[in-house]
């Protein structure tokens, strides 16, 4: 079975964790544990074939940053994570996207899906969606809007990244 190597980044508090957990545990996080490292595993059949995926769910604390520089050289797909209610957070995507270019160095596509997370907290809501419709046509990379907590459009994210690791 294909099995791909899948990093989780984003600014701190964004949601990286509950995403991560949702995906792979089906569950929300509902209390905030700032993350250090963690490595899951999960198979998913996605357009009828299996895959196995190794989701490393990294720290946004500042202090920790530096090892993005390891995570990006080991990973084959990359969810780079904002949150719709922090307008700042989406900097800190910019920032990892143009990292993930310089180091990864390739021609070719590289596997990135950028996801704004907490969609079901409307009245916090910072990001809007033409915002979002400018950077997806700027940066040419697919965007969703999330809820880890409501489970919505969670299973779609990781599937997108699975078709493009696969067309690599
Ligand atoms: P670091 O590990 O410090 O980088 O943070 P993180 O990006 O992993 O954030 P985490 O997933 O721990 O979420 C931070 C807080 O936001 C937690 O209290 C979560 O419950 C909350 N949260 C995450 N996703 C959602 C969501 O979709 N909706 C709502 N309402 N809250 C969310
Ligand atoms: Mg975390």
């Amino acid at each position: 079975m294909a099995q791909f190597k899948v990093v989780v980044l984003g600014a701190g508090g964004v949601g990286k964790s509950a995403l991560t957990v949702r995906f792979i545990q089906g569950v929300f996080l509902e209390n905030y544990d700032p993350t250090i490292e963690e490595e899951y595993r999960r198979s998913i059949s996605v357009d009828g074939i299996p895959t196995t995926l190794e989701v490393l769910d990294t720290a946004g604390a500042e202090q920790f940053t530096s090892l993005n520089e390891v995570y990006i050289k080991a990973g084959k797909g990359f969810v780079l994570v904002f949150s719709l209610t922090q307008e700042a957070s989406l900097k800190e995507v910019d920032h990892l996207r143009k990292q993930i270019y310089r180091i990864k160095g390739e021609s070719g596509p590289i596997p990135i899906v950028v996801v704004g997370t907490k969609l079901d907290l409307v009245n916090e809501r910072e990001v809007h969606r033409n915002t979002i419709q400018a950077l997806a046509s700027r940066w040419n990379l697919p965007f969703y809007e999330t809820s880890s907590k409501r489970n919505w459009h969670i299973t779609e994210v990781f599937e997108d990244l699975v078709r493009q690791m696969r067309a690599r």
